[in-house]
């Protein structure tokens, strides 16, 4: 069975992309069957992942999500790629943003990353979609297409506004397009443990949203480490082997896997129990 976990959060620089990579090599390394796709115009996962002009890229997501909106057919593995590290993963470039304009006028627009999705999803155990930094119809796409969404938070400001815009809109995707979203979790970021300011972002995080939202106990640190990755084209596993990144991002990882393993066994979600009726109240002061 195959889960597609989508990483959102409209705001940009919180690690979603970090988290994406890693988190999909980590589950390759576990022996799991795991594509990546970019939902980012960006392309800074492709970067990421050694690809160093994403916009060079003859075949990327835009090529297939076209082929899709137009009713073609699209080829075995077309666009795919496969990393040395484990993972087969689809990026995205600049033409992503013009994509989005033009699907203003297609029939089932919210549809068209699920219809390619769901034709490829018995080749693989997850799919994590690396979402743009926006609420637009590229991330309606990848809401709809998945079954978790993972929000990635910055401990670095008070969140409010963007989380409760995003839960909404995560909220709307759930009631009118797709009953199987609910939310995996909210993993904190980019934790500077040195200072008081982080932590107490994390406490008001879990005060205000901890009741209703699953938030991971464990956190990833603020680490240099985790940022030259990006540049190096390579996950922490190979850059930083012995490192205390890799430590928290291993029990995320096995805790997000547990997580999502148990709520499918017991046929429940956060988002449908602590929702349901209630149509989506928003937590009213942080
Ligand atoms: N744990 C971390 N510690 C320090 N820097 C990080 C960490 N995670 C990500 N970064 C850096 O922060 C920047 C934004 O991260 P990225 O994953 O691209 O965020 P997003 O995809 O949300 O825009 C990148 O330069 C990345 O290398
Ligand atoms: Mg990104």
């Amino acid at each position: 069975m195959c889960r597609v976990l989508a990483v959102s959060n409209q705001k940009g620089g919180v690690g979603k992309t970090t988290t994406c990579v890693n988190l999909g090599i980590g589950l390759a390394r576990e022996g799991k069957k795991v594509l990546l796709v970019e939902a980012d115009a960006q392309g800074s996962m492709a970067v990421s992942l050694g690809i160093a002009e994403p916009d060079e890229l003859d075949v990327t997501l835009v090529n297939i999500l076209e082929k899709v909106i137009n009713d073609e057919e699209v080829e075995a593995g077309e666009g795919i790629i496969h990393h040395e590290e484990g993972i087969d993963f689809i990026p995205a470039n600049i033409e992503l943003a013009g994509l989005e304009t033009s699907l203003v006028n297609v029939m089932s627009r919210e549809m068209v990353l699920r219809q390619y999705l769901d034709k490829i999803k018995d080749q693989y155990q997850y799919i994590i979609i690396d979402c743009m930094p926006s609420l637009g119809m590229i991330t309606i796409n990848a809401l709809v297409a998945a079954d978790y969404v993972l929000i990635p938070v910055e401990a670095a400001y008070l969140p409010v506004k963007g989380l409760q815009q995003l839960i909404k809109t995560i909220g709307k995707v759930h009631r009118k397009l797709n009953p199987s979203l609910s939310i995996m979790g909210i993993l904190l970021t980019k934790v500077d443990r040195r200072t008081n300011f982080a932590r107490d972002i994390s406490e008001q995080i879990r005060k205000v949203y901890g009741d209703k939202i699953h938030i991971f106990s464990n956190c990833i640190p603020m680490s240099v480490r985790a940022a030259e990755t990006s540049a190096e084209g390579k996950s922490i596993y190979l850059h930083d082997p012995k490192g205390i990144v890799i430590r928290l991002i291993l029990t995320r990882l096995n805790i997000v896997i547990l997580t999502a393993v148990i709520r499918i066994i017991m046929r429940q979600s956060y988002l449908i129990q602590s929702y349901q009726g209630t149509g989506w109240q928003l937590p009213k002061r942080m």
